[in-house]
């Protein structure tokens, strides 16, 4: 059986569990411990050794996949919103690695997310673009084609109308302004996704984080070309496409940043 562990960052809790990649599922029930008030690198990383013995080693050397709030440009965290800015520059991945002694995967939340919808959810066999977005503290994006992500995508940065789109359209928004599905649906989100599907030209959305299980509450109030389907991983989808990701890592490393410097040099010159 092939388990690895799964670990989701996010802005409130820290949630691992070991994942049957057969299946796609909990091999075992999560361990959910709370984010650290200071959500610093130091601390965060504390409590990822607390779940990482929490579970037996998996398989090889216990390879740990980890989907963050941030963009991971292999394993570097360029900018992040919504935890401690200490994690800005960081070599996330070397960092949680040598801490841990084990080996890590870093990706994105929102890509972790696409990556278990396109093995065992809602994205599975979609031919074409398929945008996986989460809605929750910020905006998350994942681009899939023909089922390859395409890495790091920040469509919940997007300008939209002079704002930061995901400070406008988060569930998150929702809340701390008490709006209706529908108001929220209507003014916010309704302007956020005809943006997406204008520049995109999309073949399916799918909308995952923490609303997408009230998804019969505000789907029917968007107005859009584009399919639209809940993820069907639910909040297991970051866990499960991160084993998902540290997996595959096992037999593709990672291409060395001076690898890919040489082989720009290299077009450069033939040109
Ligand atoms: C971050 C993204 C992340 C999303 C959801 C955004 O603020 O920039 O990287 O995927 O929040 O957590």
């Amino acid at each position: 059986m092939s388990k690895v562990l799964g670990i989701d960052v996010g802005g409130s809790g820290i949630k691992g569990a070991p994942v049957d990649l057969e299946i796609g599922d909990f091999a075992e029930p999560r361990l959910r411990i709370l984010t650290p008030e200071k959500s610093s690198p130091k601390n965060v990383v504390a409590v990822l050794r607390e779940i990482v013995d929490n579970f037996t080693p998996t398989i090889g050397d216990g390879p740990v996949g980890i989907s963050f709030p941030a963009p991971a440009r292999h394993g570097v965290i360029p900018f992040i919103a919504n935890l401690d800015q200490g994690w800005a520059g960081l070599h996330a991945e070397d960092y949680i690695s040598d801490a841990l002694g084990r080996p890590v995967t870093v990706l994105n939340d929102a890509d972790a997310a696409g990556v278990g919808e396109v093995h065992y959810g809602a994205a599975k066999g979609v031919p074409g673009v398929v945008i996986l977005t989460t809605l929750g503290t910020g905006i998350g994006s994942a681009v899939i084609n023909n089922g390859i992500l395409l890495p790091n995508t920040e469509l919940g940065h997007l300008e939209i109308d002079g704002h930061d789109a995901e400070r406008r359209a988060a569930s998150s928004v929702k809340d701390r302004k008490n709006m209706s599905y529908k108001d929220w649906a209507t003014k916010r989100l309704q302007r956020y996704y005809e943006v997406v599907e204008m520049l995109f030209s999309p073949d399916l959305f799918v909308v995952g984080g923490g609303v997408s299980k009230d998804h019969n509450k505000f789907f029917k109030y968007l107005n859009l070309e584009t399919p639209m389907v809940p993820a069907k991983l639910l909040n297991r989808a970051g866990i499960i496409g991160a084993a998902w990701q540290a997996r595959w890592r096992l037999d593709h490393p990672d291409v060395p940043e001076e690898q890919i410097v040489e082989a720009a040099k290299k077009a450069e010159d033939a040109d």
